[in-house]
């Protein structure tokens, strides 16, 4: 199956909310897909992207980039958030859904966030990956991608937990 990956467009919305919601049942509240979506697209739309399952008399082929405005009629099956502040590159949020993985949709898409983020000035990106999610760690170091042996740090300071 081809997939086709372009910009995320606010009609996006509803299927990348049900499709986080199905991959990270276990985010917390501040996590709620909405509420993430509306922040991003406030601050940076640009760095967030779908795969989409073209229509059916486009299919062939291997997953590939999208002109801006190809969505008309595309079915979302993955999405990617990523941030540049300057300084790094960051990856959030990679789902894709379960029917169509391993069709090389989640390598499309982050191929798409590597280039823009290249594009802008960024050297380096990073991600975090539960320890427990063999699975992910498996996709990105198929990609190249290696451990930076770096302790992962955070602290909440918002409200919710
Ligand atoms: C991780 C995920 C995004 C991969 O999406 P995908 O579209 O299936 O990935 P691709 O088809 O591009 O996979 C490329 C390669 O990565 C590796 N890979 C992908 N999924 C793998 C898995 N479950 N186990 C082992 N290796 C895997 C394989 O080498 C694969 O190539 P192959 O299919 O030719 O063997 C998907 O499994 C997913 O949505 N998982 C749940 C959400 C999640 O935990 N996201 C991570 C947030 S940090």
């Amino acid at each position: 199956m081809s997939c086709l990956v372009r910009r995320f467009v606010p009609a996006d919305a509803g299927a990348v909310a049900a499709l986080w919601r199905q991959s990270f049942p276990d985010d917390p509240a501040r996590n709620e897909p909405l509420g993430m979506i509306a922040r991003k697209l406030a601050r940076d739309p640009e760095l967030f992207w779908v795969a989409c399952e073209p229509p059916a008399d486009a299919r062939a082929g291997s997953c590939s980039e999208a002109a801006a405005g190809a969505e008309a009629g595309s079915v979302v099956i993955g999405a990617l958030v990523a941030g540049y502040d300057g300084v790094r590159g960051w990856l959030y949020h990679l789902a894709v859904t379960p029917v169509h993985r391993r069709e090389g949709a989640a390598t499309a898409l982050v191929a798409r966030a590597v280039d823009e983020l290249r594009e802008l000035g960024c050297h380096k990106v990073n991600l975090q990956v539960r320890e427990t999610n063999r699975e992910v760690r498996a996709f990105y170091e198929s990609l190249g991608w290696t451990e930076d042996h770096s302790a992962s740090l955070g602290r909440v300071i918002g409200d919710s937990p």
